[in-house]
């Protein structure tokens, strides 16, 4: 089983963080019209769908919520819309500053939109934080949710990732994975040419580059399927685990617990 992502070229963990972090800072210009692209906008029903699982947690005012590997911030976008006024403010870590950077662009943009009705409480909004998901600036037992979408793959270290996101979750507090995977069946095949040779080929056309969209394709072929990524999530201390497929399987959100 893979132990974290390994892009091509790195030979540790400390390497292939490095590929991937630069690898997201060279893309992030293109990434939010490539991935709207190629997925045909389901990404943002995978978005909102996810934060819908959550829905009970986000609207509590007071909880404490983590968008990790955030990118260019949609998934803290569609959180924030099931968050009420008043709330907590979302915390949206990411180690690539050029995707941060966007998805701080749009969390003002957001704030300055709804932020005009002085009668009402403040409009909910996101904190965005440069850190790496495998050391996060956070104290233990801070987090009542730990959410990442297409960022989890990426971990130079899947066990640390996961050792992290319970020491940062309270006893009771709900991680969500958001992740790709490889439908199977007809289905299966049939996706599986668009995604390894369409794919890639409409990236480097658009971005310019070889590299990123080789590597997105080759990083879902080489992650756990769910049979190995549910005994991961339990070995790591997590209950209550489950895995729901989107659209056929394409994608898939992990659920758990941490115990309380
Ligand atoms: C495919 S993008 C997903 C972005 C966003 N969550 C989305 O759904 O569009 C993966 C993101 O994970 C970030 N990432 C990967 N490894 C990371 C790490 N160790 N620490 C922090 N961010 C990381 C990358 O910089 C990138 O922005």
């Amino acid at each position: 089983m893979a132990a974290g992502a390994r892009p091509a070229g790195a030979v540790d963990e400390a390497s292939a963080a490095q590929a991937v972090r630069r690898m997201f800072d060279s893309i992030a210009p293109r990434y939010d019209l490539l991935n709207h692209l190629l997925s045909a906008n389901v990404d943002r029903l995978w978005w909102r769908r996810t934060a819908r699982r959550f829905r009970d947690v986000l609207a509590r005012p007071d909880s404490a919520i983590l968008d990790v590997c955030c990118g260019t911030g949609d998934l803290t976008l569609a959180l924030l819309k099931l968050r009420p006024r008043g709330a907590r403010p979302i915390l949206a870590v990411d180690f690539a500053h050029s995707m941060l950077q966007r998805a701080a662009g749009k969390f003002a943009a957001r704030s300055a939109a709804s932020g005009r009705d002085a009668h009402k409480a403040a409009a909910p909004t996101a904190i965005p934080i440069e850190a790496d998901a495998l050391h996060l600036p956070l104290r233990n037992a801070a987090l009542d949710l730990v959410v990442t979408s297409f960022g989890f793959r990426n971990l130079a270290n899947y066990g640390a990732g996961l050792a992290e996101f319970h020491r940062v979750l309270k006893p009771g507090g709900q991680l969500g994975i958001l992740e790709f995977s490889e439908p199977e069946g007809f289905f299966g095949v049939a996706y599986g040419l668009y995604f390894h040779r369409l794919l890639p080929a409409i990236g480097r056309a658009i971005c310019g580059k070889d590299g990123p969209y080789n590597y997105l394709p080759s990083s879902v072929g080489d992650f756990p399927p769910p049979a190995e990524m549910l005994p991961l999530l339990r070995t790591a201390g997590f209950v209550e685990c489950a895995w729901q497929p989107y659209t056929f399987g394409i994608a898939g959100l992990y659920t758990a617990v941490r115990p309380s």
